[in-house]
């Protein structure tokens, strides 16, 4: 039996997809690489020393999903295809909307076909919108602010309806922080195309000398500093949520839960600057501009329902964070190479599938 991971080539995916394999997890990989690169999963077999399958399709193309479903024995799966960007999605609506919930809708149909009823969905603290009630519990109340973040609400609800209509769906909806950091082996991590919107990626692409300075949004709020605070949580972490939510889905026979995935610790972006001036050295340059629209001033979660029931707390602090950003942006100042190195195996074509040998 293989856990599906859709999206298993993105930050979080392929991270996610490592810890899995450590585990002894049996795993099948579907990405369309829109925003991620075939060479993070050739490195997820080179960090973990196993082989898995992937697909190279779209959540949209039913048949091609379909195929997947029955040529795997599938017995869960981990849903984190989808578009991420704030801003394009105030731009293009329709293609956020399209995309994350009609993927997810045909991704649900499937697994009901197939009779796969458990679900891990990624989701985000987006849904809590701009709250300043902090730290943020699972029960707060919900509302996003962009489209982007209206995606992940209506995919909760929904996720709501499905298991309201048939009690047997095992959903777990992860609600992840601000996820920051690199595998410990420098081999994977965060790679933003252009230039990045996020703090972390932004901070590492001035410290290696691809970009001048660090604009910070606004020094004007009622915080510590002034500047905006969040729930950095190392990715390695995070990933780890994805593996205990996984075995408390599997141990029950029905339920839909939301769980905060953060450290419950807020910092602001004046201390990860100097966090990562310490981790890396180098001296990040900053100027300081207006409040960046849609920002909350401080935004941290209580993680105590995921320690509870998951049985997973966040361990890593800021300075391994910053240690591992900095080494996977050190050595790899321009990301993945977009192709599979020549040099590198060659995946092996199967049918629709692509087998990641070691
Ligand atoms: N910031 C800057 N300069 C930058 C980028 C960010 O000062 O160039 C500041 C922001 O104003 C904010 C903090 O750094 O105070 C963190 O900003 P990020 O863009 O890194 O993260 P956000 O908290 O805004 O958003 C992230 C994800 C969203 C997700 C949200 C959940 O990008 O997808 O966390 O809380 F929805």
């Amino acid at each position: 039996m293989a856990i599906l991971v859709t999206g298993g080539a993105g930050y979080i995916g392929s991270h996610t997809c490592v810890e899995l394999l450590n585990e002894g997890y049996e795993i099948v990989v579907v990405d369309n690489f829109s925003n991620s690169s075939q060479e993070a999963l050739r490195r997820v077999t080179e960090i973990t020393g196993k082989s898995f399958k992937l697909y190279q399709l779209d959540l949209l193309d039913k048949e091609k999903l379909e195929a997947v479903f029955e040529e795997n024995k599938i017995e869960a799966v981990i849903h984190f295809a989808g578009f991420k960007a704030v801003g394009e999605s105030v731009e293009l609506p329709l293609k956020y909307y399209q995309n994350n919930i009609t993927g997810t809708i045909v991704l649900c149909e499937l697994m009901k076909k197939y009779h796969v009823k458990n679900l891990v969905f990624s989701s985000s603290a987006t849904v809590y919108g701009m709250t300043d009630h902090v730290p943020i519990r699972e029960d707060a109340q919900l509302g996003a602010v962009n489209p982007y973040g209206r995606t992940k609400l209506m995919i909760e609800e929904i996720l709501r309806d499905l298991h309201h209509s048939d009690q047997t769906w095992n959903i777990a909806i992860l609600r992840y922080f601000n996820p920051i950091g690199a595998h410990a082996s420098g081999r994977i991590g965060e790679d933003p195309t252009g230039i990045p919107n996020n703090l972390m990626p932004y901070i590492s692409q001035v410290a290696v000398g691809k970009l001048e300075r660090l604009t910070i949004h606004g020094n004007d709020y009622q915080t510590k500093d002034g500047t905006g605070i969040r729930d950095y949580i190392h990715i390695v972490d995070l990933a780890l949520g994805h593996i205990k939510a996984l075995e408390k889905i599997k141990r029950r026979s029905g339920g839909v839960d939301a769980y905060n995935l953060g450290t419950g610790k807020g910092y602001s972006v004046s201390e990860m600057v100097d966090a990562f001036e310490k981790a890396s050295g180098k001296i990040i340059s900053t100027t300081i501009s207006r409040r960046r629209p849609g920002d909350a001033a401080t935004c941290y979660a209580n993680p105590t329902k995921a320690k509870e029931q998951l049985d997973w707390h966040a361990v890593r602090g800021i300075d391994e964070m910053c240690q591992d950003s900095w080494r996977w942006q050190q050595n790899n100042p321009t990301g993945y190479v977009k192709k599979v190195n020549k040099e590198s195996r060659t995946p092996v074509q199967s049918n629709a599938a692509v087998f990641f040998n070691v």
